[in-house]
């Protein structure tokens, strides 16, 4: 099935569900999506000297996870500027609120210099984007030579006797929980109609190892519910 991706349509999506988003990600994962995030930010083995790139930021989560994680600096780049309002009320006159700096754009054509940036980021964000290996590109673009990237993104549960159970809660309990929590009719249709169109494990890391990533690995988390990707820009790459 061919789902709508355009940019307006995504954006808006976002931003219709933006007040809701964090509760919502909370109760349908059970809360386990702060525990991949972790995941994701631990996967960049950050040292305290990083400038590190959260693509499809939204409301900041993992950008924040880096921060409290010790990059020094952290960048969250997003299209939806409701998503990034919420995001800008929690960072605001917190801990993290210097170190972490929200910004409006898009993952297909990153406001960010080349090679700029030690790590990247981006979580539940890569299935949305229209063009996926444009967003991997703009990656690598951004990423300083020796760059770490990690990326985590929803699959489907890899042992047969569990994959009937997780399809049923996903396409028919977790939609009608979204549409009366977010009072949106369609977002949470869209999530999985998007995930089941999306190349998942070894697909993805293959779009990765094709932009010129190396060291790419697909790692499954809770089943195989979520993937964390993760790559390297070599250190000799050529410039973009
Ligand atoms: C499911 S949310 C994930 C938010 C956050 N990363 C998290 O872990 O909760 C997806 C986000 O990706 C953003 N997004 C989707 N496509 C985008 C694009 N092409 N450029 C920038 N942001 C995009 C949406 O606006 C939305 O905020």
């Amino acid at each position: 099935m061919s789902v709508d991706k355009s940019p307006a349509k995504i954006a808006g999506m976002f931003d219709a569900i933006a007040g809701r988003y964090d509760l919502l990600n909370g109760v349908l994962s059970g809360g386990l999506d702060r525990y991949w995030r972790r995941r994701a930010i631990r996967a960049l083995a950050l040292t305290g000297r990083e400038r590190l790139l959260d693509v499809c930021t939204g409301t900041a989560d993992v950008a924040m996870a880096g921060a409290r994680a010790g990059a020094a600096r952290v960048v969250g780049v997003d299209f939806a500027g409701a998503m990034l309002a919420h995001g800008l009320a929690k960072l605001r006159g917190g801990a993290l609120d210097s170190q972490v700096a929200l910004v409006r754009g898009d993952a297909m054509r990153l406001p960010v210099a080349d090679a700029s940036v030690d790590a990247a980021t981006i979580a539940f964000g890569i299935r949305n984007v229209q063009q996926p290996e444009v967003a991997c590109a703009e990656l690598w673009r951004v990423l300083k030579p020796g760059g770490r990237l990690a990326i985590l993104e929803f699959g489907l549960p890899v042992v047969p006797a569990v994959r009937p159970l997780y399809l049923w809660y996903f396409k028919h309990v977790l939609p009608r929980i979204g549409r009366v929590v977010s009072r949106h009719q369609l977002a949470y249709d869209y999530l999985p109609q998007s995930v089941g169109s999306f190349p998942f494990g070894d697909a993805f890391g293959r779009i990765l190892s094709a932009t010129g990533f190396s060291q790419v690995a697909a790692r499954p988390l809770t089943l195989g519910i979520v993937y964390l990707y993760s790559a390297k820009k070599p250190d000799q790459a050529p410039a973009p």
